[in-house]
């Protein structure tokens, strides 16, 4: 096993490469019983934390760094602007509305959550109904322009996107003053994403996985497995092993302490292992699918470009 490595950003940031997903379900019950095994994390040694407000669980994520005793500042923490905010707040005021939540003064990384805007009939993050775009809502690339401030006053020590496909970073690179440093996407073994990885690459956008051990579904599949036991690891340690061999940051979500533990514990895999896991690549997205429309909250694959 080999230590957790940090991944360097185009702003010369080191983001620990295997963060604590901060995802925990939908309703006020779950969110408030993120605070114990965030803490059971931090005290495995994860050093990064992954929350958004849409997860309910930025005032949890601050208290169980506050009960840790481990300075805020070794802890790197990221955040999202949500997709209902656009036109309705400044992007500043939805950032200090988190960073009240979050109990700091700074994010390490605030992630544009997704490229469409929706409307949301109630301020919660735990509303389930219909996704619905807001006519008339501001673009992309003006809500990113009011994220570049925010980098430059430094309440954001790193600004990036969230589900941005190679057409929708195009479209924002168009005006973009600062490019991405991080695009965090759904990635795993069936959802490889070369062309994306590859332009991500160029472009000096580093891309964290989401869904990253691909739930049961990949974690099952025989190659996996069959790694699994040659490394005598367990299926969801190969599939994270293989996106630290590609250069990607990880966010698996765990709320157990044995497998938080194993989620920070890597093999390094041989190239050729390496190789067998990004053949497995189908294309198949297992977190956000598109509807029997083809539509994926509120776009169809082709406004998102997926
Ligand atoms: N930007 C976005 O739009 C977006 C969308 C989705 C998710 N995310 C982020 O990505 C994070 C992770 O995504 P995710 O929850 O969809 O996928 P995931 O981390 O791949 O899967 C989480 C599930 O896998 C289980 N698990 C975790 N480690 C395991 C292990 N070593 N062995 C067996 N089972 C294991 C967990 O159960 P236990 O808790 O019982 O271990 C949980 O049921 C989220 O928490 C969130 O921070 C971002």
């Amino acid at each position: 096993m080999a230590a957790v490595p940090k991944v360097k950003l185009n702003t010369g940031a080191l983001i620990p490469a295997v963060g604590l997903g901060g995802w925990s379900g939908t309703t006020k019950e779950q969110h408030a019983q993120a605070t114990p095994w965030i803490l059971t994390a931090i005290k495995s040694g994860y050093r990064h934390i992954d929350t958004a407000w849409g997860y309910g669980t930025e005032k949890y994520t601050a208290e169980a760094i506050s009960l840790s005793g481990i300075p805020r500042e070794d802890i790197w923490i990221t955040t999202k602007l949500p997709w209902s905010h656009p036109g309705l707040k400044t992007a500043e005021e939805s950032l200090d509305d988190s960073l009240k939540r979050l109990n700091t003064s700074y994010v390490d990384l605030y992630l544009l959550h997704w490229p469409q805007v929706v409307d949301w009939p109630d301020e919660g993050p735990e509303y389930q109904g219909p996704h619905k775009i807001r006519a008339n809502a501001p673009s992309s690339n003006e809500t990113w322009a009011q994220m570049e401030e925010l980098y430059k006053k430094g309440k954001a020590k790193n600004i990036g996107v969230s589900n941005f496909s190679v057409k929708n970073l195009e479209k924002l690179l168009q005006t973009a003053k600062i490019t991405p440093a991080v695009n965090q996407v759904e990635l795993h073994p069936y959802l490889a994403q070369p062309q994306l990885k590859e332009y991500c690459d160029t472009k000096g956008i580093v891309l964290t996985a989401y869904t990253p051990t691909g739930y049961d579904t990949v974690r099952s599949d025989s190659t996996i497995v069959e790694l699994a036991e040659k490394y005598k690891v367990s299926p969801a340690q190969i599939i994270l092993g293989w996106h630290l061999a590609r250069g990607v940051v990880v966010v698996p979500k765990s709320s157990n302490a044995t497998r938080q533990r194993d989620n920070l514990n890597l093999p390094t895999l041989s190239p050729e292992d390496v190789q067998r896991v990004t053949a497995l690549d189908r294309n198949q997205r297992l977190c956000n699918k598109p509807d029997e429309n083809g539509v994926v909250s509120g776009w169809t694959l082709e406004e998102l470009g997926w």
